[in-house]
């Protein structure tokens, strides 16, 4: 059926030789009907990416449908969840002055140029997609007539570029306006999110959706129809409706990013402009902007995270030790169904991992069970699980109200209240209930795991770990994994795999008290309350905090995590750390008062109907620091910290600290965590604080 199999070779071409000796990311074939099919299929990766021999082999291959004067051209991958995953990032990282790298003016060059080719062919072309189609993957499939896409849950679209700090700059924000009208690009462009098919044919990304066997037959017989007529979007393309969409949105994006991500408002020019102007001035437009952004700072700082973030999901505590020979987690049980114990019930559940959900008794046990069906109801409503899915997924947990034999599970989960000596009991009662390979963690916040592996009747300490997750499980991607002198590689390792495979990202951290998250973030936030205590408006802390890019102001933060908790997390590191850990006057009366943050209604702030700031007392007569002055000596406090935490050895690196922080709290991304942030004030003193 198939003609030929072969890359063709070109004659005269110089790179022959080179092509011939390395293994193919691609593949052309040449059906009896002249159909030309080009199958990424990278051939040790995982993913297919764009990098330079992709470009090159895609390239040579285009010449050849190009010679060959093919009937039609289809694109296709062979890998069961990628189509195409974007642009090759090491490349982009190495396209600095004094790195080998390719230049960025080149980088951007060769994708829009082979892109235009796709476009120009005056064949029907049509990108027959399975698996994650992102960023170049996406601006590939927009060169092509058409795309059709799988219905399979791995398929999802988008361009994800400006959470890097750069544009679509390989015409996909010149094409996509054009595709799907202005309104729907932007939204996609500038939140860079990714879709499923369903979704994307809905906002007219893709035409068709069809199972992954069909893709190919379909594709083939899409050749041979004539091209259906596509909207104009004019309504919204127009000059003049582009330039309102410019104004408004601009506006919105000012006010959620204070100016911190320069990519949002480059790619909102470049696409809004582009909508009704020649592309070829769009192109350029898109590459200059690329070049611009991709030199600053903010992308340099993002790009990082995202390397940082690749890192942290291949990390290995003891090289020594074959993760393949350890034994799998599968049989889990959580004991304490609060806040975090059904949180990370309903987390490891949706993993398919099976959980024995324990509490003291069945009321509690109940309520625990409300909430992660609840959080079921929710991943419903988002469309991440079918009604089936989910209820297949809460038949997963084990709801006890009675000490029951844990010997079947692999690891527990100890989620109970935060007191040591409760703590010390569970653990000593679970030591009898499960067999010696079973893994012993513990949620706790602050309290130190090493008094967890001394405690009377505890034995096989070896397999105790702290397993620190964030609230909310579902929504915080870092798990600080907490090891203690006691605790074996074998179980850091096995922890780590468990972490991964529940598409989490660990962090290792030595065993002290708040690890490391907490013990960065306790004096930013204990300072805070100082300046309240010293007359400062809470507003104005919060404000100035969201100005230097924080999610949340610390006040704000603290009601959230609940005055009372926060009290005692600060308490339980004064014994440790001293006064700087002292809680601030203005917490302590506030949990007296019953006001224990938004859980009670009142903290900081009121709760329920509009939110305004509680008129909190404080010692009055401060002068009034400016907002940018505030900012700086906050942040201040948390670099002092995670200075003496790298110094204390709690974690091996600099880039750990940033990567905790930047996950575990939302440190400003763009500034790269708070050692970087640190770094940069070093070169740059005066550049301080940029608002
Ligand atoms: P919570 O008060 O909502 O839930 C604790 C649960 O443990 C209660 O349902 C209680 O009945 C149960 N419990 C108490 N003694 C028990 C025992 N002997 N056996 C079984 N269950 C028992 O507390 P929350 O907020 O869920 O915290 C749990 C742990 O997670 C604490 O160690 C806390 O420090 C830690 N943590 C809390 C975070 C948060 O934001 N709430 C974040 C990260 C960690």
């Amino acid at each position: 059926m198939n003609a030929t199999t072969q890359t063709p070779s070109l004659s005269g071409n110089h790179h022959r030789g080179t092509l011939a000796r390395r293994p193919r990311r691609l593949h052309l074939e040449m059906t009896e009907s002249r159909v030309a099919l080009i199958t990424f299929d990278h051939p040790d990766k995982a993913a297919n990416i764009f990098d330079g021999m992709t470009l090159y082999e895609l390239d040579i291959a285009l010449r050849a449908v190009e010679k060959l004067r093919a009937r039609g051209l289809v694109f296709l991958s062979e890998k069961p969840a990628v189509f195409i995953a974007g642009a090759d990032l090491k490349a982009l990282n190495d396209a600095v002055p004094g790195k080998s790298g390719e230049s960025l003016p080149s980088l951007v060059e060769r994708g829009q140029t082979l892109f235009s080719r796709i476009a120009a062919l005056d064949i029907p072309t049509v990108a027959a997609i399975h698996g994650a189609c992102v960023g170049g993957g996406l601006e590939l499939a927009l060169a092509c007539d058409r795309r059709i896409a799988s219905d399979d849950k791995v398929t999802r679209l988008g361009l994800p570029e400006t959470l890097l700090g750069i544009l679509p700059a390989w015409g996909g924000s010149t094409r996509l306006p054009r595709l799907i009208g202005l309104p729907k690009a932007l939204d996609l462009i500038l939140s860079g999110k990714l879709l499923a098919s369903g979704h994307a044919r809905k906002v007219g990304l893709v035409d068709e959706v069809m199972p992954r066997e069909r893709l190919r037959g379909r594709a083939l017989a899409l050749l041979n129809e004539p091209a259906r007529e596509r909207p104009g979007h004019f309504l919204t393309n127009n000059r003049l409706s582009a330039a309102v969409i410019r104004l408004l949105t601009r506006r919105n994006l000012m006010k959620k990013t204070r100016g911190h991500y320069p990519a949002v408002l480059e790619a909102l020019g470049v696409a809004s402009r582009g909508a009704n102007s020649d592309p070829a001035r769009s192109f350029a437009r898109e590459a200059a902007a690329f070049i611009r952004l991709a030199k600053t700072d903010v992308a340099r700082n993002l790009l990082r995270v995202h390397f940082l973030q690749e890192g942290a999901k291949h990390f290995r505590y003891d090289e020594a030790i074959d993760p393949k020979r350890l034994p799998p987690v599968h049989a889990t049980a959580v004991i304490g169904a609060g806040v975090m114990g059904a949180g990370i019930a309903q987390w490891l559940t949706s993993k398919n991992h099976p959980v024995i959900l324990r509490d003291l008794d069945p009321e509690r046990v109940a309520a625990g069970m409300k909430t992660i069906s609840g959080l079921f109801d929710e991943a419903v409503k988002k469309r991440i699980l079918t009604r089936h899915e989910a209820g297949r997924k809460l038949d997963l947990v084990t709801p006890s109200a009675t000490a029951v034999p844990l010997y079947r599970c692999d690891l527990v989960v100890e989620a109970a209240v935060e007191n040591l000596e409760v703590k010390k009991k569970i653990f000593a009662d679970l030591c009898a209930r499960t067999s010696p390979g079973t893994i012993l963690a513990t949620n706790t916040s602050a309290l130190p795991i090493t008094d967890l592996c001394t405690a009377e009747g505890v034995s096989g300490p070896e397999r105790l770990i702290g397993l620190h997750f964030f609230n909310p499980v579902s929504r915080m991607k870092l798990v600080e994994v907490v090891v203690t002198d006691f605790t074996s590689p074998e179980t850091v390792e096995r922890t780590l795999g468990f972490v991964r495979s529940i598409g989490k990202l660990p962090v290792v951290v030595k065993d002290s008290p708040g690890f490391l998250v907490n013990r960065i973030l306790m004096p930013y936030l204990i300072e805070a309350g100082r300046l309240v205590d010293a007359g400062i408006d809470p507003a104005r802390i919060d404000v100035a905090m969201l100005d230097f890019g924080m999610p949340m102001g610390p006040l704000r933060l603290l009601d959230e995590i609940g005055l009372d908790v926060a009290s005692h997390v600060a308490g339980t590191m004064q014994e440790t750390f001293g006064d700087r850990f002292a809680v601030p006057g203005v917490l302590s009366r506030l949990v007296e008062a019953g006001h224990l943050g938004k859980k009670s209604g009142r903290g900081f702030y009121h709760y329920g109907g509009r939110r305004k700031v509680t008129r909190v007392a404080g010692d009055g007569g401060a002068a009034l620091p400016p907002g940018p002055e505030i900012a700086a000596s906050l942040a201040g406090l948390m670099v002092t910290e995670a200075e003496r935490c790298l110094s204390e050895g709690l974690v091996a690196s600099a880039d750990e600290v940033d990567l905790a922080m930047i996950l575990g709290t939302g440190f400003a991304p763009f500034r790269g965590g708070p050692l970087a942030y640190a770094a940069s004030l070093r070169s740059a003193p005066d550049a301080s604080i940029n608002h």
